[in-house]
């Protein structure tokens, strides 16, 4: 093991957290693991990693200490712990957390880390566990600048970094938006194959058609993002008017055909809305707007 390489605990050992240990140490660094059930930590150990009795005590072995648990109710506990078991214990340490959350409970954790004298970093891991430390992984950071600086080529070896900002907030907030634009891509997607299955057409000979129809589409978004942020959404391409007219059809076709319509209803209640609050000659970037909460 090089000895120039900074050390790393990772605690957190379930499908995701174990990919980031072993990337750890496939990138040279001395990992300390630690995890809630520790049978998990064996396959590590078996590459090179220690493994840490408690959580206190790997939060000890590093200056760097990543937390990848189910949900951030889960790293709160956690970190409720930590003084307990040893007031210093996490003084001075920088804390990634690469837990699943919100940017409500990412600013929450950076309080509390503040609060206990640790510097704290929210991250989005935009992988799944097979991509880490693959050329496609990336990952999402904001909260303590100085201390991702510091860390910032250690992060780098499960994947690519991307700095989004010194609130807490901003990293979860990102990886959110970016799993919103695919869960809308997945259920477009599976309610077409469910509508063409009506008619026994194989859902692997139409999405020949499919993907290159989405991918064109979806060629579309930064011209969408242009006027979201300029706030001009006049269109002579497809306004909100020609999309009001044709949406009934989507929502009789689904009928006829025998395909739930639950999903697609309410796009049209958001086209009318537009129709009547006189976005008409509007495109649908009009449509982002629409959608925030009103006070
Ligand atoms: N898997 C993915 O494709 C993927 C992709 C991006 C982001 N993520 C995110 O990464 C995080 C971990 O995902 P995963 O796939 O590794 O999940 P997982 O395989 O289910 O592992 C969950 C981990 O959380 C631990 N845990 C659960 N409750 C706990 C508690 N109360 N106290 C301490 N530890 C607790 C588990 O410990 P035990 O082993 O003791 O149960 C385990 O280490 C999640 O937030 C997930 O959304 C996952």
């Amino acid at each position: 093991m090089p000895a120039n390489k900074p050390p790393v605990s990772v605690l957190g050992l379930g499908m995701m957290g174990s990919a980031l240990a072993a990337a750890f140490l496939k990138a040279g660094h001395p990992v300390t693991v630690w995890n809630r059930s520790p049978a998990k930590t064996g396959p590590l150990v078996a590459q090179g990693a220690l493994p840490a009795k408690t959580a206190a005590e790997a939060v000890a072995e590093s200056p760097l200490v990543v937390f990848c648990l189910l949900t951030n109710d889960n790293v709160r506990e956690l970190f409720a712990t930590l003084p307990d078991a040893d007031a210093e214990a996490v003084v001075g340490k920088t804390l990634v957390n690469l837990t699943n959350g919100t940017p409500a409970q990412a600013r929450d954790l950076a309080d509390w880390a503040a609060e206990h004298g640790a510097h704290y970093i929210d991250g989005g891991i935009m992988a799944v566990p097979q991509m880490i430390a693959g050329p496609h992984a990336y990952v999402l950071y904001s909260g303590d600048e100085q201390a991702y600086e510091t860390h910032r080529s250690t992060l780098a070896a499960v994947g690519d970094t991307k700095w989004t900002g010194t609130d807490p907030g901003l990293a979860a907030l990102h990886d959110l938006a970016l799993l919103t634009g695919m869960y809308g891509m997945v259920l477009g997607v599976m309610q077409a194959f469910a509508l063409v299955r009506t008619e026994n057409i194989p859902a692997t000979e139409f999405s020949e058609l499919l993907v290159p129809w989405i991918g064109a589409m979806l060629a579309g978004a930064p011209e969408w993002a242009e006027a979201i942020d300029s706030g001009r959404h006049l269109t002579d391409v497809s306004s909100i008017a020609v999309n009001h007219a044709a949406f009934p059809n989507f929502l009789a076709a689904f009928r006829d055909q025998g395909v739930r319509a639950d999903l697609f209803e309410p796009f049209q209640a958001i086209l009318d809305r537009a129709m009547t609050e006189g976005y008409e000659a509007d495109g649908l970037s009009r449509i982002a707007d629409l959608l925030r909460a009103r006070s």
